[in-house]
């Protein structure tokens, strides 16, 4: 379906032409004066200056040549040029009834082009945190936001599994079981089926080691030979890793699990080492590369640079590879194996840098061509109320386990005191309600944009939250489950031209819909997504407060009201699945 902005946009661009001014002055936006008129048109006044006429001569001439036209019950010129539109009741209607008879509310899908997300990124071995919290809702969301668009998309995790954090396990493992096959260098037999350690265990033993190295340079030194080695295939380090891995990546799953985040692909940075020697020669024999200090560089500097972007490191001086080349083997992986029109990355913004340069770098050496886009969406820090990274009460580093409890039993409290559901029920739902708080609390800023986890804040069922939005479809809901109650059937009908303000204003938001979600698809933004179904619940919650829709005697008028309250729960319920969190029946 055309979206009704472009429908209200060609009747007055053909009535400028018609009018004899050219086309593109006649753009319809939204009115930013909703007490005055439903849309604007501001092109008379821009007209006038390569017309020399004045402004509001041309509005006339274009509302004459309009004429009588059945998309509008109001048009008029207000000085000095202003067109303002009232759409008419049953244009609004019959544009909302085929809506709600198309496929994914009409829609228009972009021819399908394949596109990967990088993101989740979380490190092997460590427990996952909050830091990592962003780039899983984000980029979950822009995955869907992209599916739904039209798109193939492949999720990427790119786990970080390939450096220090290994060797630092591994040495440390080494002091504590000795005895383990995997330190016996002349061990020629299996190794062992199970991990010498649980999940526990590991993110436990991690920290310890990391909090060692950070004293003790032998402990250092000694894990990072572990690395080496580990790097260099040393079988027992090999086998050991593969525990790591395997024990690390299936506590992963558990937690995206319950975040509602799932990955195509769980790639990681160890899978691309092989082909990096391979990639370091070309780099080296076509001459893109060069020494600098003992290191192996790619310049990466532009004349139009407004600030120093330092050459990208491929090879340290002692030959090890580093985060930069593991990122452009991935790229030269996924140009070969999935050849995606465009790849973003969703990441920490402190990380621009080392992407300006990895992408730079990757156009340079001819790994990805100037066909396929990429785009790094670099996300902004979760605070604490204190305005500093999110912390626990006592200081620490929060786990993502620990925070979606705390909420979960915060969330768990409100409902039963709520007593509409029983405690099994209670437990399901907050669950559900808890995801959306956590969810639409980040999603609701611009990605970029630092923000305060305020708990208190993101739970309320009240104001701009997940929860508020959850409460909106439960309302829906109930009153469509006592309609059905009645005996009545709601599968047919359709909806009516509005009857009053508050339910035309409802129908206007709900028009928006296509709009609103190729907006959110081209500027990768979710938090268009959210800022529209806010305002889209206000408007149905100002509409259920003033129309008694279930003790409506006149069954034409009810059923076309409950045409209207399917179509909002549609709407919302579609908009929350591509902010990737869901509703319950009651809460
Ligand atoms: N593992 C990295 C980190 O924790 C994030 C990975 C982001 N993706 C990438 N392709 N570099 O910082």
């Amino acid at each position: 379906m055309k979206k009704i902005s472009d429908m209200i946009s060609n009747e007055i661009m053909t009535a400028f032409e018609a009018a004899g001014y050219r086309r593109d002055y006649g753009r319809v936006t939204v009115s930013n004066r909703p007490d005055l008129c439903e849309f604007q048109c501001n092109g008379a006044m821009a007209a006038a200056k390569e017309y020399k006429c004045a402004p509001a001569k041309i509005a006339q001439d274009v509302l004459l040549s309009l004429g009588d036209n059945k998309l509008f019950s109001k048009k008029e010129v207000v000085n000095p040029g202003f067109i303002n539109l009232n759409l008419a009741n049953d244009f609004l209607s019959s544009y909302l009834n085929e809506m709600k008879d198309s496929c994914d509310l009409g829609f228009e899908k972009q021819p399908q082009a394949t596109i990967m997300i990088d993101y989740g990124g979380p490190n092997v071995a460590k427990p996952l945190h909050v830091g990592h919290l962003r780039s899983a809702i984000i980029g979950e969301s822009i995955k869907r936001i992209a599916r739904f668009t039209g798109h193939k998309v492949i999720g990427d995790i790119h786990l970080g599994d390939w450096g220090l954090q290994m060797g630092l396990i591994i040495h440390e493992l080494s002091i504590r079981k000795p005895e383990l096959p995997y330190f016996d260098e002349s061990f020629k037999g299996e190794y062992p089926k199970d991990a010498p350690f649980t999940i526990s265990e590991l993110e436990e033993i991690y920290p310890c080691a990391s909090g060692k190295s950070k004293e003790d340079e032998a402990y250092k030194e000694a894990a990072m030979t572990a690395t080496k080695e580990l790097q260099a295939g040393r079988p027992g380090y090999r086998a050991l890793w593969n525990h790591i891995l395997n024990v690390s990546v299936s506590d992963l799953k558990k937690n995206y699990e319950k975040l509602n985040v799932s990955f195509e692909l769980w790639n990681g940075e160890s899978d691309v080492q092989d082909i990096i020697p391979g990639m370091v020669e070309e780099f080296k024999s076509s001459g893109i590369a060069h020494e600098s200090d003992g290191a192996l560089v790619i310049d990466v500097k532009e004349n139009d640079d407004t600030k120093e972007i330092p050459p990208c490191i491929i090879l340290k001086s002692d030959g090890a590879s580093l985060y930069a080349t593991t990122d452009l083997a991935t790229l030269k992986d996924r140009m070969k194996n999935y050849d995606p029109a465009r790849i973003i990355y969703v990441v920490d913004k402190r990380q621009d840098m080392h992407f300006v340069q990895v992408f730079r770098s990757s156009r340079k050496a001819g790994i990805v061509p100037s066909s396929t886009d990429l785009t790094f969406i670099g996300f902004g820090t979760m605070n604490g109320k204190d305005g500093k990274p999110f912390k626990t009460r006592e200081g620490g580093v929060m786990r993502l386990e620990s925070l979606l409890n705390e909420i979960e039993e915060e969330m768990f409290n409100k409902i039963v005191s709520n007593h509409t559901v029983d405690e099994a029920e209670a437990r399901q739902t907050a669950r559900m309600v808890a995801l959306s708080a956590i969810k639409y609390g980040d999603l609701s800023n611009q990605a970029s944009k630092d923000y305060v986890f305020d708990v208190e804040r993101f739970t309320s069922f009240e104001g701009n939250t997940g929860p508020y939005i959850l409460y909106t479809i439960v309302r829906i809901k109930s009153i469509l489950a006592k309609y059905k109650e009645a005996g009545k059937r709601d599968v047919a009908g359709s909806i009516n031209p509005p009857a009053n303000e508050v339910e035309k204003a409802l129908m206007l938001e709900l028009s928006k819909f296509n709009a609103v979600m190729e907006g959110a698809y081209e500027e990768l933004a979710p938090h268009k997504i959210c800022s529209y179904i806010y305002d889209l619940s206000n408007a149905f919650n100002r509409f259920y407060h003033e129309t008694k829709i279930i003790s409506e005697e006149d069954a034409a008028k009810q059923s076309g009201w409950i045409q209207l309250l399917r179509l909002t729960q549609k709407a919302l319920e579609i908009s929350i699945d591509l902010l990737g969190f869901s509703a319950p029946d009651r809460m």
